[in-house]
């Protein structure tokens, strides 16, 4: 009975206290997403835990407008001027308590939390991720040239034979063998296209990994081991043997030939060696190549993992689309007439590709969010009204941004004609809401690469192919809300046909 009494006073004091903090936050002028925000992020926590967050968002923001409390300390931002742009702007840390739950390992860009230490590194990485270093890469040409000419030999043979094809699989395997060869130069590129164990050892980890990251970000340490006991499978240790072993491989052989590459044969590994000694000449060779280790890692799981998504993506949509492929490949045969200027080049400069890939970035954005940011002491005004103090956590979801109806009319609705229709004005104000890479000062570094990739390989699919897709194939073609957003059905199935 004692215990009985003792709860209840302690429940109601907690309560009183709650509502107090409440009435003297900087937040109580904010709407609440739920009654108990202002609380307990328990509605939060659940949300992810039952991987709704991002679709979540889209509904709140349409409800309750641009900024909305989600938490007794966060808030959710859905606008770009005195949103997006004030939030992820380098006086904004990143949330550690998100981003070191979401990784295992840390030391690379993005789980780098204060931006000082961020933006060192970002000088040493930043060049040859630029555009103009990625549209005239050598070694960006030779191995794209070597996997589009894999994917049109295997092109070739679906379209003889009339199979379904898995094109998610496949254009991981494309991503995966581009990243690779870029990384650690073309003698380690994969060749999963021809031979996908390894690119099935790398998504057994991803799912597995996939699983732990909501259920780790759900909740807080110890509970977060705890759940992921019940939540999770182990990784497959024979897969995470393979990878490991590949990866000391090639970053042993890239660390062998480093003296010896030439400017034109280079890949992000030379690079990044040589700026991270010139910044630490007292480090050990070995030493920075485990640096680099951690950081290729990185960037070799978003190609594989997020440009394979975008990539697989854009063929279902024009799959639906027969008209928008017809104009495509109207487009893409312009590549027949002589020119002086590259391939690379002459791609960055499609109207009908670009909007094709800017819609699928729209509607399919690989990575919705969130991206936790925290709001320095001098605290920061939203949407022109609400002034939130230091220590909130704010953040946005791409999903949420890309669905508005305000910019983007019939949000759901997968439309590059909206890109090529409207005018000047009115596209420039589209392009400020896509938020598939982030933006500000820990923008994807990525962007540029992707975007290069992409046009490449659905110009080497859509030239001379058409694809549509398959009838029998009844998997849910959706995207996981999670913050790698793969299909679900773990497959995306559709079919090729030779066009003459
Ligand atoms: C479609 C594919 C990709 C998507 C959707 C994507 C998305 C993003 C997003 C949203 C961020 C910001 C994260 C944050 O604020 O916490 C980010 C950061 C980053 N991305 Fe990507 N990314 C993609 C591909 C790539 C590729 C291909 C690479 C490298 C080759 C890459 C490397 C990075 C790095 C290093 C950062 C951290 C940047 C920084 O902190 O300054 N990403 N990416």
């Amino acid at each position: 009975m004692l215990a009985v009494v003792v709860g209840l006073a302690l429940l109601v004091s907690w309560v009183i206290a709650s509502m107090h903090r409440n009435h003297s936050s900087g937040l109580k002028d904010i709407p609440n997403a739920h009654f108990s925000v202002p609380y307990s992020r328990l509605w939060l926590l659940s949300l992810r835990w039952r991987k709704m967050e991002n679709r979540s968002r889209i509904h709140l923001h349409r409800r309750l407008g641009p900024v909305v409390r989600i938490g007794p300390r966060d808030v959710s931002v859905n606008c770009i001027d005195n949103g997006v742009r004030t939030i992820y702007s380098s006086k904004f840390d990143k949330d550690a308590s998100f981003y070191h739950e979401l990784f295992d390992k840390t030391g690379f860009m993005v789980t780098m939390i204060g931006n000082d230490e961020h933006r060192k590194r970002k000088r040493m990485l930043s060049y040859p991720y630029s555009n103009s270093y990625i549209l005239n890469s050598q070694t960006l040409d030779s191995v794209l040239s070597r996997v589009s000419r894999r994917l049109g030999e295997g092109i070739a043979e679906w379209a003889r034979i009339g199979t379904s094809v898995d094109v998610y699989q496949q254009a991981k395997c494309c991503t995966l063998d581009v990243a690779s060869g870029w990384l650690f130069g073309r003698e380690n590129a994969t060749d999963t296209l021809r031979d996908p164990g390894f690119e099935n050892d790398l998504a057994t980890l991803a799912s597995v990994a996939s699983k732990i990251v909501s259920v780790r970000t759900s909740f807080g340490w110890p509970i977060s081991y705890f759940a992921s006991l019940i939540g999770n499978g182990e990784p497959d240790p024979d897969a995470t043997g393979r990878w490991q072993a590949w990866l000391t491989r090639v970053i042993t052989d890239s660390h062998r030939r480093h003296p010896t590459k030439s400017a034109s044969a280079a890949s992000l590994y030379d690079h990044f060696y040589d700026s991270f000694k010139a910044a630490n000449p007292d480090m050990s060779r070995n030493e920075v190549a485990s640096f680099i280790a951690v950081e290729c890692d990185d960037h070799l799981s978003a190609t594989h993992i997020g440009l394979g998504t975008l990539l697989s993506y854009t063929m279902y949509e024009l799959s639906r689309d027969p008209d928008c492929q017809r104009a495509l490949r109207k487009e893409l045969l312009t590549l027949a007439e002589p020119s002086d200027r590259s391939l690379a080049h002459r791609l960055a400069n499609l109207p009908v590709l670009d909007a094709v890939v800017t819609e699928t970035m729209r509607t399919r954005a690989p990575c919705p969010g969130p991206f936790p940011r925290v709001v320095p002491d001098s605290g920061c005004r939203l949407a022109g009204k609400f002034d939130v103090p230091g220590g909130t956590v704010v953040s946005s979801s791409a999903w949420a941004l890309h669905f508005n109806p305000v910019p983007f009319p019939a949000p759901e609705k997968w439309r590059p004609g909206r890109w090529l229709e409207a005018d000047e004005n009115t596209v420039a104000e589209m392009r400020k809401w896509i938020w598939t890479f982030g933006s500000g000062a820990r923008v994807c570094i990525g962007t540029h690469f992707s975007m290069r990739v992409m046009k490449e390989l659905l110009a080497t699919i859509y030239m001379d192919y058409e694809t549509a897709l398959d009838d029998g194939f009844t998997g849910n073609v959706e995207q996981e809300d999670a913050f790698s957003a793969a299909p679900l059905a773990g497959c995306l199935k559709l079919r090729f046909r030779r066009l003459t």
